[in-house]
């Protein structure tokens, strides 16, 4: 099939390389020259694990084209997808003006053709319930007749920064919402290949399609929301968080996933999502309560880690060096949108702290943010010499294990906040730490030289 991707973000790139893997011929649309620039000279402009491999190959075979003109990006597409922005406006509404403006200039291009094929244009943003009627409107305005020149379909992506190809080539379901048999019967032949493992392809009505998205990320953010309120309760009560999510997480009715505690989400979709269906809820004249206590705990728990720091230094971080390992919203992406980090980088920043800052890979989409304002170091180590503390913001793999010997030697004294409960405190406190997690009682830290030195020849064994 001839696919056109609009947008070429973290959605678009990952699904337009996806679809040329398996045979399409897809062109990717984007109004950002530099980034089209980059893609045609065989640069990806973000860190995704395993999209260089099928990016270069696709390139390679031809089957993956890149171009900022809409009119040669749609010339000969079969199935046209917007995967374009869909960010909060001021009252946390999703703001469609890149959807609907993309639907229009689509519309009037087709329109400027004589005999115009049939196309599907297929929304893969995360947009609000009624967002395919209003696609189907601003096409129709523009002169074109649903069911014989067009169909809309939603089709909402659920990958996972970090696992996006991953999660494009084996979905655990495709959702394609559309009333038209005609762009179901397309739209299934071409997700076919994506589920030859039995994984379902569910056609539902576009608003149930719609609504899937939204219900699916904002059942995900008030687990880790509600999991954050247990951590914080537990640790005034003495319980361990660890503990608790193990014996809830062996009930089959609840599940292993997304039951840890830490310093809240980022990213660019749960904040927003749950944002904008709480939204939706208020325009629809319905108090969607249980999301308005998800925000509201999770900017909370995004600011406790500074609160902690400042309580630790009593109330006087001005002139602290802060190590930060992690600037990323989770492990394995660049992306720093909404990132947990930032909102300590802020909180430290206002309180005249200084940041050290290493990230495996979010260093320059941080620096656009930071400028001058933090250092950056080139490793995990080199972040450590002479701060007062380090806080662990992300839990990528290499903070894991760590030489924490060396830790111990680089920082100016052995103070660690960890926001993704990354080590065990009992092995943490025998090695000399002071360690502070979420949701886990604090091990008073060992004193004796000659017992931090044999347990740190055994990574924390006492
Ligand atoms: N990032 C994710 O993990 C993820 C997962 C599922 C769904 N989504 C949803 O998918 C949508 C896209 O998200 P993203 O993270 O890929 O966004 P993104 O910001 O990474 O990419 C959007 C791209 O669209 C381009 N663009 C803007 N206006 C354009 C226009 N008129 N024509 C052509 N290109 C244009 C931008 O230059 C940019 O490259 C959002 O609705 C998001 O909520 C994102």
């Amino acid at each position: 099939m001839n696919i056109t991707i609009i947008g070429t973000g973290y959605v678009g790139l990952v699904s337009g390389t996806c679809f040329a893997e398996m045979g399409n011929t897809v062109t990717c649309v984007d109004i950002d020259d530099a980034k089209v620039e980059k893609l045609r000279a065989g640069t990806l402009p973000i860190y995704e694990p395993d999209l260089e491999h099928y990016f270069a190959r696709n390139r390679k075979e031809g089957r993956l084209h890149f171009t900022t003109d809409l009119r040669a990006g749609i010339a000969d597409s079969d199935v046209i997808f917007m995967a374009l922005p869909t960010p909060p406006g001021a009252d946390g509404e999703a703001d469609l003006s890149y959807v609907l403006g993309a639907a229009g200039d689509v519309a009037d291009l087709l329109r400027a053709e004589d005999d115009a094929d049939y196309r599907i244009i297929v929304n893969k943003s995360t947009v609000p319930v009624g967002t395919a009627d209003k696609v189907r409107d601003v096409m129709t305005e523009r002169g074109l007749v649903p069911g014989t020149d067009f169909d809309v379909v939603s089709n909402p992506e659920f990958l996972r920064e970090g696992a996006a190809v991953d999660d494009f080539m084996k979905p655990d379901r495709v959702v394609i919402g559309t009333s038209s048999d005609r762009a179901a019967e397309i739209m299934e032949r071409l997700y076919e290949p994506f589920v030859r493992q039995g994984n379902p392809i569910l056609v539902v009505d576009e608003r149930s399609a719609e609504m899937i998205k939204y219900a699916a990320n904002s059942i995900l953010a008030t687990r880790i929301s509600f999991m954050n309120e247990i951590a914080n309760l537990c640790e005034k009560v003495g319980a361990n968080v660890d503990k608790v999510r193990l014996g809830i997480s062996k009930d089959h009715r609840i599940g292993r996933h997304f039951l840890y505690s830490g310093i809240g989400f980022g990213g660019s979709c749960f904040p927003k999502d749950v944002q904008a269906l709480a939204r939706t809820g208020a325009q629809n004249d319905y108090n969607f309560q249980i999301l308005n206590a998800v925000l509201d705990v999770n900017d909370a728990q995004r600011r406790l880690m500074v609160d902690r720091l400042d309580d630790y230094f009593d109330g006087d971080l001005a002139g602290k060096t802060i190590a930060l390992w992690g600037l990323a919203f989770k492990p394995n992406t660049d992306d720093i949108r909404e990132a947990p980090a930032h909102v300590i980088i802020e909180g430290l920043l206002e309180r005249g702290a200084n940041v050290v800052a290493f990230d495996p890979e979010a260093i320059e989409t941080t620096r656009e943010v930071f400028g001058d304002a933090i250092t950056y170091a080139d490793s995990m180590y080199d972040a450590l010499p002479d701060a007062d503390a380090l806080v662990i913001c992300t839990e990528w793999h290499e903070f894991r294990r760590p030489d924490l010997g060396k830790v111990r030697d680089l920082l100016k004294a052995p103070l660690i906040f960890d926001g993704r409960n990354v080590f065990e405190p009992q092995r943490m406190a025998n090695m000399g730490f002071a360690y502070y997690s979420i949701g886990r009682p604090h091990v008073a830290p060992q004193q004796d030289d000659e017992a931090i030195e044999a347990a740190l020849a055994t990574n924390g064994q006492a």
